[in-house]
């Protein structure tokens, strides 16, 4: 049942604390300041030398997010929408791992997608909610997410959990392939270990609902982020169009003045998100959309209090890893979308014309 939520993807939104624990639960030695998979021992990925994601939707936004990680480590990573590298794939060699995401492990696309990257000899690994799963079985290999059950067609926790997941992964493959345990690893490890106590701290305090209240109404919505945090934004938008079915897209900030910007307006709210320093530089962007009279609301640490203080909107997430912060800032999203689409009244569980898993192209 919806233990007392009046939708399932409320009481999901609510579950990710847990869900997280059970992500990370004996996954994480903060002492020591290792991963350790027991799926995969180290060393169990030294000869990878490039990764592809295939996958689609949340689960595509999510690998996009671990393959900016892997990337900033120096490694080959892509993150590609599974139905177009079923189409297209890309080259693959025997160094090269290609990594299913998919929360169903049922999606077609994502099926398709594997059985090409295996026809053409990589090696694949399944990383997913469901046991027993198609994908489990035509991958080589599988790491659960373990984020429990997901009712509601739009996906919540699995998107935290396939994050978590990604990071430690990442991690282990980003070490056996370069054969060096980056020093930083272990202030990352600690951003997740506090991570669900840090998602408790969003989900008691969070402003979301009177923003999603004030912002009715609009012509569209749209969401801005760099690096890690472009996926964020992606994300954002499609929770935002896909329950509340009013129009939204994301963006990279850095693709905003090369089109998007003619669409800004005074009705078109703009949502930026900002995990850290790193991430300042959408301040110019969102000061530019402000400028021509969009409603800016700044997804950012409390700790950017007066860098943001421009924002007509500030949702604020407690402070944390910036790798990490991309998780609390996209909790803060799935809230503003949640309430918008519950003061329009929509069928948050079962939006129209989609499904849970997608099970044909
Ligand atoms: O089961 P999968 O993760 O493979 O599903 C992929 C997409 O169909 C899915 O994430 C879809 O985009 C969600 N409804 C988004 O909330």
């Amino acid at each position: 049942g919806k233990s007392g939520y009046p939708h399932f993807m409320l009481k999901e939104i609510h579950e990710q604390p847990e869900s997280l624990r059970q992500t990370i639960h004996g996954r994480i030695e903060t002492l020591a300041g290792k991963v350790s998979l027991e799926e995969f021992d180290a060393g169990a990925f030294e000869d990878v030398e490039r990764v592809q994601f295939v996958s689609m939707g949340t689960s595509h936004h999510a690998s996009m997010y671990a393959a900016a990680q892997l990337t900033a480590r120096g490694m080959t990573a892509n993150a590609y929408m599974a139905g177009e590298y079923a189409d297209c794939p890309a080259p693959i060699d025997e160094h090269t791992l290609v990594v299913a995401v998919t929360q169903s492990g049922e999606t077609a696309d994502t099926m398709n997608a594997v059985r090409r990257a295996r026809d053409a000899g990589a090696r694949t690994l399944a990383v997913t909610n469901v046991v027993g799963s198609s994908v489990t079985r035509e991958c080589d290999e599988s790491l659960f997410i373990r984020a429990g059950p997901e009712i509601g067609v739009a996906a919540t926790k699995t998107f935290s959990s396939q994050v978590v997941a990604l990071t430690l992964l990442g991690e282990r493959i980003a070490e056996d392939s370069t054969g060096v345990q980056r020093a930083a690893v272990r202030s990352l490890l600690e951003g997740l270990a506090d991570l669900p106590g840090d998602v408790q701290q969003v989900l008691d305090e969070s402003n979301a609902e009177g923003i999603a209240d004030a912002l009715y109404g609009c012509d569209s919505y749209f969401f801005l982020g760099r690096g890690p945090a472009h996926s964020v934004a992606l994300e954002g938008a499609l929770k935002f169009k896909e329950i509340s079915y009013e129009h939204a897209e994301g963006f990279a900030a850095s693709e905003l003045k090369h089109g998007p910007l003619a669409l800004v307006t005074e009705n078109t709210p703009v949502f930026g998100v900002i995990t850290g320093e790193d991430d300042l530089k959408v301040i110019s962007n969102l000061k530019e959309v402000q400028a021509r009279g969009a409603p800016v609301i700044v997804v950012a640490p409390a700790s950017f209090e007066s860098e943001v203080e421009f924002a007509d909107y500030h949702l604020p997430i407690p402070e944390s890893h910036p790798e990490v912060a991309g998780i609390l800032a996209n909790v803060q999203l799935q809230l503003v979308s949640y309430h918008a689409a519950d003061q329009l009244g929509r069928p948050i569980d079962k939006p129209r014309n989609l499904a849970k898993s997608v099970t044909v192209e």
